[in-house]
C-alpha cells in the first residue's frame, strides 16, 4: 500500500492541534466560576465583548435571521450564541470535543438552539453550497493548512454567501509590543500559530469574488496580565496609543477582519 508521507504528517499535526485545544480553553484564566457553569460562560462572554468591543460594531450578529450560519472552530460558542439569539439557524464545528461539549452547555444556559459537531474545518462533511454565512474568528491561524480550510469554507458557502474571518496581523501594534516587552501572546505554545500581513492573507482569498478587509482590535486595558509590565501597559501605553487618530494606526490593528463573498 502506498503511504503519502505529507498526508500522514498533516493528520498527525491535526491530532496535535486537537489535543492542544482539548486542554486549552481560550481566555480560561479570566473565569471566576467553575468551568461549564452558567457563571463561567457569563465571565468569558463579558470579558470577550470588553476586550473585543469592536466586534458587534463590524459583525451584525442579529442580521442573519432565518439564514444558515456555520461557525468553524466555534470554541465554547460565545459568538455563535449571538447569531442564534438573532434567530439564525446555526451550526458549530470544532476539532476539540471539549469545545463542542462546552458550546452545547453554553447554548443550553442561553436557551437557544444550535447543531454541534466535532469536525475538522479542513475536511468538512457538509455538501457544497450549504450555508449563507461561514464565521471563523481566530481559527485559521491555528490550523495545519490554512489554504485547505479556506477552500472548504468557500466550498460549503452558497453562491453569494459571506465568509467572516479573523486572523492575526503580523505587522501590528500587539505583535511589535509583545516582542519588545518580551511578553508571550496567548497560545504562542499552540502546535500552529500563524500571523499574516494583510497582503499575505489576501492571497489566500483569491477564490472569493469580493473581499473587504478591516484591521481591528486596538489597545484596551488588560485584565489578564499582572506586574510592572501590565501597569506600564494599562496606565501609559493604552492611553498614549489611543490618542493617535484611528485612521493613522488602522493598518496596525491586531485583528485582520475579513468579509468576503462567494
Ligand atoms: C483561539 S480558539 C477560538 C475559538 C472561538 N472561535 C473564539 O473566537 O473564541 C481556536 C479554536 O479553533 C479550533 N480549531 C483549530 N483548528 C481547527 C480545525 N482544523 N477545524 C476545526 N476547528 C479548529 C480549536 O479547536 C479552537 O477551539
Amino acid at each position: 500500500m502506498e503511504v503519502n508521507v505529507s498526508e500522514v504528517s498533516s493528520l498527525d499535526l491535526i491530532e496535535r492541534i486537537r489535543a492542544y485545544w482539548n486542554e486549552h480553553i481560550h481566555d480560561l484564566a479570566i473565569a471566576k466560576h467553575p468551568v461549564g457553569s452558567e457563571g463561567f460562560f457569563q465571565d468569558l462572554t463579558d470579558y470577550r465583548f470588553d476586550k473585543l468591543r469592536y466586534l458587534p460594531n463590524v459583525v451584525d450578529f442579529s442580521g442573519y435571521a432565518g439564514k444558515r450560519v456555520l461557525e468553524v472552530g466555534c470554541g465554547i460558542g460565545i459568538d455563535l450564541v449571538k447569531f442564534a439569539e438573532g434567530k439564525a439557524e446555526v451550526t458549530g464545528i470544532d476539532l476539540a470535543e471539549k469545545s463542542i461539549e462546552l458550546a452545547k452547555q453554553n447554548f443550553s444556559f442561553a436557551e437557544v438552539e444550535g447543531d454541534f459537531l466535532r469536525m475538522n474545518g479542513e475536511d468538512m462533511e457538509f455538501d457544497d453550497n450549504s450555508f449563507d454565512a461561514v464565521y471563523a474568528h481566530g481559527v485559521i491561524q491555528y490550523t495545519a493548512n490554512a489554504g485547505k480550510m479556506m477552500k472548504e469554507i468557500h466550498r460549503v458557502l452558497k453562491p453569494g454567501g459571506e465568509a467572516i474571518m479573523m486572523v492575526y496581523n503580523r505587522i501590528s501594534w500587539l505583535n511589535f509590543l509583545s516582542k519588545i516587552m518580551k511578553v508571550e501572546l496567548e497560545h504562542e505554545d499552540a502546535p500552529v500559530l500563524n500571523k499574516y500581513s494583510i497582503g499575505e492573507f489576501r492571497e489566500l482569498l483569491s477564490d472569493f469574488s469580493h473581499v473587504k478587509i478591516i484591521p481591528e482590535r486596538f489597545p484596551v486595558k488588560s485584565k489578564l496580565h499582572k506586574g510592572i509590565k501590565a501597569v506600564l501597559y494599562n496606565e501609559i501605553f493604552v492611553n498614549a496609543f489611543n490618542l493617535v487618530p484611528r485612521f493613522v494606526v488602522r493598518p496596525l490593528g491586531w485583528h485582520i477582519m475579513v468579509f468576503s463573498y462567494k
